[in-house]
């Protein structure tokens, strides 16, 4: 495989020549490109030695070969290791001053970067949004180690340990599974509002980070797949059919609609319990009596909804190969009881085969979480922990996942994706 190593000005710059040789003696071809504060550190001699290929941090070198498209273009990866705060806002505001954030901008290949830096610097909110703009982008930033940093100073911002950075890379380079190739997957993501009047709402923290982590990996693992955000501020996955709605009814519609003919549905999104019963057509005014008590109503559980809707379904199945009913020639369907049967003839409505849920629990998180996993009828529930500070609005999330009939399995804290992919592995082994 094709590696390009970038290299930017830190003291950690060395660590990345075992990294290098790590690429090399398992059989990649490595492209140093280095910054040009990074050759302060360690020079183009050693990187040329190490690699076997020629080294520059400039543009204007081999001009003929166009090397600041052609380095990108060619790449089946690009790490850069260590990447400084500096190099890490030049990523993410798409400057392009020299060969390495040229190449960055070129690469159409996955990305991964390895920060290294002071504490000071990695917990600064100007470097927090840059990282945060590069996930959401798709790029892979490591969480940096912590220990002993340049000086005296101890924390977060250690180049994490070269053999990890790689291990971290053959994932990658080994790509996602294609395990989703043509499977119709719908996705609920954000937080419903449900409207006071025409200025206030009941709403939630939800981000909608899960959800849209969920929707992009699951797009990278094949599947097609359309996402239901509710009140989300985070781009569009490229390749996903997004549907905006604002509160549960309108959530419940488009999930419903969506999952006609899907494959799975996964209720990632926070949908509010409860609504005011009645809406007021202009803005409440502040008056000097005390404010009317908002009275609420319940509203529909769409994941519940959607597991009865399964059972109807799979009653109906049973009910017709018991009057020895011709079976229609439609796709095979997994039963709770683990034996495949074909879906009931044309005409028949077709319901989602794997149904997963998620819920936030504060307390009792397991026995909530497994009592609820029954209640709502689902294939998998993946339950979060909520509360000070966990999972809302953070790129990372720890889970359990617990699963209908077998062992529950836990993603460690780690990015949102990591909990897709636990999620989407476990979808794929029960779609066989
Ligand atoms: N959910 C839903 N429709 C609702 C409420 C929730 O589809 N009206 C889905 C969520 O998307 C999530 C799951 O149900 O996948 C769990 O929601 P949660 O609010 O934790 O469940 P509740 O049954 O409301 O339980 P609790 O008593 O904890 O509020």
């Amino acid at each position: 495989m094709k590696v390009v190593l970038g290299v930017s000005g830190g003291i950690a710059a060395y660590k990345a020549c075992e990294l290098l040789r790590l690429f090399t003696e398992s059989g990649h071809e490595v492209r140093v490109v280095p910054t040009r504060e990074a050759l302060k550190f360690v020079g183009a001699p050693t990187w040329a030695a190490l690699s076997g290929n020629p080294v520059s941090a400039e543009v204007w070198d081999d001009v003929h070969e166009v090397p600041h498209v052609r380095i990108g273009k060619q790449a089946d990866l690009v790490v850069v290791a260590p990447a400084t705060a500096d190099v890490l806002a030049k990523a993410a505001h798409g400057l392009a001053g020299d060969l390495l954030t040229n190449t960055l901008l070129t690469a159409t290949c996955p990305v991964v970067f390895a920060p290294a830096m002071h504490t000071e610097m990695w917990q600064h909110p100007a470097t927090r949004a840059n990282v945060a703009t590069l996930r959401e982008r798709g790029a892979i930033v490591i969480d940096p180690a912590v220990g002993r940093l340049t000086g005296a100073d101890t924390g977060p911002g250690r180049l994490p340990d070269p053999a990890e950075i790689f291990q971290v890379c053959l994932r990658v380079l080994r790509g996602r599974p294609r395990d989703l190739a043509e499977r119709k997957i719908v996705v609920s993501a954000g937080g419903t509002r449900e409207a006071i009047d025409p200025v206030r709402y009941l709403g939630n923290r939800s981000s909608g980070l899960q959800g849209y982590a969920l929707a992009r990996t699951a797009l990278a693992r094949g599947a097609e797949v359309t996402l239901v955000a509710a009140n989300v501020a985070l781009p569009d996955p490229a390749g996903a059919t997004v549907v905006r709605v604002e509160s549960a009814a309108q959530m419940r519609e488009a999930v419903l609609a969506a999952s006609d003919d899907a494959d799975v549905v996964v209720m990632a999104a926070a949908v509010a319990d409860f609504r005011p019963a009645a809406r007021h057509e202009a803005k409440i005014k502040k008056t000097d009596a005390e404010p009317e008590p908002i009275r609420l109503v319940k509203n529909p559980d769409i994941l519940a909804e959607l597991g009865r809707r399964r059972q109807a379904r799979d009653a109906a199945l049973r009910a017709g190969e018991a009057d020895g009913a011709a079976l229609g020639g439609g796709r095979p369907l997994p039963h709770s009881d683990g034996s495949i049967r074909t879906e009931l003839g044309p005409g028949s409505e077709a319901y989602p085969l794997v149904i997963v849920g998620f819920a936030a629990e504060t307390h009792d998180v397991l026995a909530n979480g497994q009592a609820k996993l029954a209640r709502k009828g689902c294939d998998l529930l993946v339950v979060n922990r909520v509360g000070e500070g966990l999972a809302f609005g953070t790129p990372d999330n720890a889970a359990t996942v617990l699963v209908a009939g077998a062992e529950p399995v836990e993603v460690p804290l780690g990015p949102k994706e990591d909990v897709a992919d636990a999620v989407w592995d476990l979808v794929a082994a029960r779609l066989g």
